[in-house]
């Protein structure tokens, strides 16, 4: 057995996201066997690493003494918050400290502390308090009373968020109704699919390789494991006191990119959606949004009583124009690089131009039939008939595009 120097940082795993089983002794002599791990991701949570350590030290040499390891896994953290927990260990034996240098990300954190993990139930917490630690007993009894997973959940009786705005309650709403839309079997199973807050055994996905992009580990881990029983345990997502919240638009970008791959990756696989070039459609689907606002601006600009007042039809020809040109300019130089990149002439770019244009318009009649189509006989409510439409149109456009304008076709 190496000796383990008092206070050195734990190894970081390297190669692939796969959680192992526990060798049969793991157990040192002089040790208790640790039932819990619980990972707490940190990136610049130096005003917060102190408190939550203590916290829930207190919490756990209450209720499991001993039996349970606290691990912080920082990504190198510029307020140097590794730095600090590796001070912590002193007085926390059960604290031990990872410290990233290469890897970044929260999804990929929480696994590499679940890899370096001892325990047979493996759990995650945010470092900045917003997670209440008190419901983590709760958890950790569901678990014992039978459940494979146990969620905090903001949307189940006891929980909610404290004053989050209008805004931040929609978006977060509009990403679970989009999840359960391309993913109904991963977040028709628990009401919080988006909480960051939960543990579960460590069988449950011993072997399988997990594979997160962005901050939804609880996806990832309900969609590639073997999950039995999930229980459910409410609380209130409090307000952050000291550090920010890291969440910015990429999360949301890379939510969108996670549900569709992890759709594809654990879905019935059509031939369809398994040779969909799915970081392409994206990519596609940005620009596409980029193309909304250029329209409002140039409709603002042309039609609005205190600019050009130009009538509305005629400017809404325009902007709409406009749009197009904006989208197939991002879309030949961003989305499309690989194949515009072989076919520079301004004769092939105007074609292609061309191409674009009339297949976006096909596109905005599909648009339209769709709409009517699910408003009259699916879903009497004009906006998410119209997000479904929208979805469907985008598919088409992406597609078609793909095919004929910019004729990316796999040769085998
Ligand atoms: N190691 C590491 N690397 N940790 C990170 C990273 C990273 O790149 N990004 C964020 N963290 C840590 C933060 O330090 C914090 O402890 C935790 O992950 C959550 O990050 P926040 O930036 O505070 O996220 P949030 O408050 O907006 O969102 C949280 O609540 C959501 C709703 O329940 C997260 O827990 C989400 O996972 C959760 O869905
Ligand atoms: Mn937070």
């Amino acid at each position: 057995m190496s000796i383990i120097q008092p206070n050195s940082l734990l190894t970081v795993p390297t190669g692939s996201l796969q959680i192992l089983e526990l060798p049969a002794a793991t157990t040192e002599a002089n040790s208790e066997p640790i039932v819990l791990s619980l990972v707490i991701p940190t990136y610049k949570e130096a005003a917060n690493i102190q408190k939550i350590v203590s916290i829930l030290t207190n919490l756990l040499d209450e209720y499991i003494p001993g039996k349970y390891e606290l691990i912080v896994v920082d990504d190198d953290s510029p307020d140097g918050t590794w730095n600090i927990a590796q001070s912590l260990m002193t007085e926390y034996p059960q604290l031990r400290v990872m410290r990233r240098q290469g890897e970044r990300g929260l999804s990929s954190a929480v696994i590499r502390g679940w890899q370096a993990a001892t325990g047979n139930i493996l759990g995650v917490i945010d470092a900045d308090l917003q997670h209440p630690p008190h419901v983590l007993l709760q958890l950790l009894q569901a678990i014992e009373e039978g459940a494979d997973l146990a969620v905090a959940s903001r949307h189940i009786e006891g929980g909610g968020v404290s004053s989050w705005s209008f805004v931040r309650r929609l978006l977060s709403r509009g990403a679970q109704l989009l999840g359960l839309i391309i993913l109904p079997g991963v977040l028709s199973r628990v009401s919080d699919p988006m909480s960051g807050y939960f543990m579960l055994r460590r069988h449950c996905i011993v072997g399988k390789t997990l594979n997160p992009v962005g901050y939804k580990i609880l996806l990832e881990t309900i969609g590639r494991g073997n999950v039995g029983k999930i229980a459910e345990v409410g609380y209130v997502f409090s307000e952050r006191k000291e550090g920010e919240s890291k969440v910015t638009w990429k999360q949301y970008v890379d939510y969108i990119h996670h549900l569709i791959r992890l759709r594809v990756s654990t879905g019935r696989l059509s031939k369809f959606s398994r040779n969909f070039p799915i970081d392409r459609f994206l990519r596609f689907g940005l620009v596409g949004l980029s193309g909304v606002f250029v329209d409002m601006t140039v409709l603002y600009l042309l039609s609005d009583p205190t600019t050009l007042g130009l009538p509305l039809t005629r400017s809404k020809i325009i902007a709409g124009e406009v749009a197009i040109l904006n989208n197939f300019l991002w879309n030949d130089i961003w989305t499309f690089a690989d194949v515009s990149s072989q076919q520079q002439e301004w004769r092939q770019r105007l074609k292609r131009f061309l191409k674009f244009n009339i297949i976006c318009l096909a596109g905005l009649v599909l648009n339209v039939l769709v709409l009517n189509l699910v408003f009259n006989f699916v879903i009497r409510n004009r906006y998410v008939a119209n997000l479904i439409a929208i979805a469907v149109a985008t598919v088409w456009n992406f597609w078609v595009n793909l095919k004929l304008s910019w004729r990316v076709t796999q040769v085998k």
